[in-house]
């Protein structure tokens, strides 16, 4: 008999490679929906992903596609070199966290967990459900049965499960959303942990930004059943690839205002509001002239009580809030409605009416074609 809860040598870490993924909903006498429109991601053995997108933009249907709970429409899903696209989801080798209620009511959570564990014969079945429910704080559940658990322990309990099966792909639908603030972290830190030291190619679903970014080796940020965006946490904030991620990405949100872009001596300069100033910016190949939408990051603004000589624009604070760790200044820029947030070194204050300028490094400052929300280079 074994007393290790290493995993078991069987599982190495495989690549999940999803290619033109679709999925169209039809139901009778309704107009076909397609709730995923094509989407190829490469994920790496061993990595984790989050999934991060509005509700409705096709996260739990491209999950629910890779376990084998949803037809493909069209596309491709492979595990390693293996095609897995049409095989039943019991042949596929994915664990999934995401059925969260399905556990048998006779059985206690430690016999769940066992369950399956045991069929197989897996070697130190045991000794692993002990240290990981003690890991996902819930040895105090082992005797109880599911249907006197609250939500938050069903989950943790569904998440342990989806774990020690061990499975070389793990897929998990908000598997922390019913955790109050402080387990919802903790829990969170073992997570990724366990995801370390196993090795499962994971992929997780979640609304939740801290979530994701504190977790995820890369994120795949979805609208309307397209994957808008695939990169690190910082590829994917610093570097967005169109306005719906700038926009949905980063907290507080960033500034987004309309602008005119003005060409002059091989340096680029976007016009804001009327005569309120300028911001440079690195882009280049947007022509003189063009109308653009702009967007700068609140904490990469800055707010000096200098006149605006050289650069940056005028505007007027409206409000001004203390947030333990910085100040957050909102104002507003004469010609236009949209105003600017600035957040503020904790140290620094501001009060209403006061004069001030904004400036920002012209990395840090996107344009985006007004049409396409597009990023202009
Ligand atoms: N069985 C179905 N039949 C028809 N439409 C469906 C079906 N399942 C999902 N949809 C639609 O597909 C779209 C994507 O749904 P999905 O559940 O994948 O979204 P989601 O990103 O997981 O959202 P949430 O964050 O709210 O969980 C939605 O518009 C939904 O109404
Ligand atoms: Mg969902």
């Amino acid at each position: 008999m074994t007393t290790t809860t290493e995993p078991p040598a069987t599982t190495t870490a495989q690549s999940l490679t999803l290619t033109d993924l679709v999925k169209t909903y039809t139901a009778r006498g309704r107009e076909s929906f397609a709730a995923v429109k094509g989407i190829n991601l490469d994920i790496a053995p061993g990595e984790l992903v989050a999934l991060l997108g509005p509700s409705g933009c096709g996260k739990t249907t491209t999950l629910r596609m890779i376990a084998g709970l949803e037809t493909v429409t069209s596309g491709s899903i492979k595990i390693g070199d293996r095609e897995v696209s049409q095989l039943p989801a019991a042949k596929r080798g994915i664990g999934v966290g995401f059925e969260s209620y399905a556990l048998y009511p006779p059985l206690s959570v430690r016999d769940n967990l066992l369950y399956g564990l045991k069929a197989r014969k897996v070697k130190g079945a045991e000794q692993m459900v002990g240290s990981i429910s003690a890991r996902l704080e819930m040895d105090d559940l082992l005797e109880l049965r599911p249907a006197g658990l609250s939500s938050g322990q069903k989950q943790r309990v569904a998440l342990a499960r989806a774990l020690v099966r061990n499975p070389p792909v793990l897929l998990l639908d908000e598997p922390l959303s019913h955790l109050d603030a402080a387990a919802r972290q903790r829990v969170r830190r073992e997570l990724k942990i366990l995801q370390r030291e196993f090795g499962y190619t994971t992929i997780v679903v979640t609304h939740d930004q801290v979530e994701a970014l504190s977790l995820a080796d890369r994120l795949a940020v979805m609208d309307a059943g397209v994957v808008q965006q695939f990169g690190t946490p910082d590829e994917v904030f610093d570097d967005p690839a169109n306005l719906f991620v700038a926009q949905f990405v980063g907290e507080p949100a960033i500034n987004v205002v309309r602008g005119v872009v003005r060409t002059s001596g091989g340096t680029t300069r976007v016009e804001i509001g009327s005569r309120a100033g300028h911001l440079e910016t690195t882009a280049t190949d947007v022509p003189d002239g063009t109308e653009v939408t702009v967007g700068v990051r609140p904490q990469d603004c800055v707010l000096s009580t200098d006149a605006a000589g050289a650069g940056g624009i005028s505007v007027t604070v409206a409000y001004f809030e203390h947030l333990l760790e910085f100040g957050l200044a909102t104002t507003t820029v004469a010609g236009m409605e949209e105003g600017i947030v600035v957040q503020t070194p904790a140290q620094d204050s501001f009060e209403p009416e006061q004069q001030v300028v904004v400036t920002a490094p012209p990395e840090r400052v996107y344009l985006f074609d007004t049409d396409t929300g597009q990023r202009l280079r």
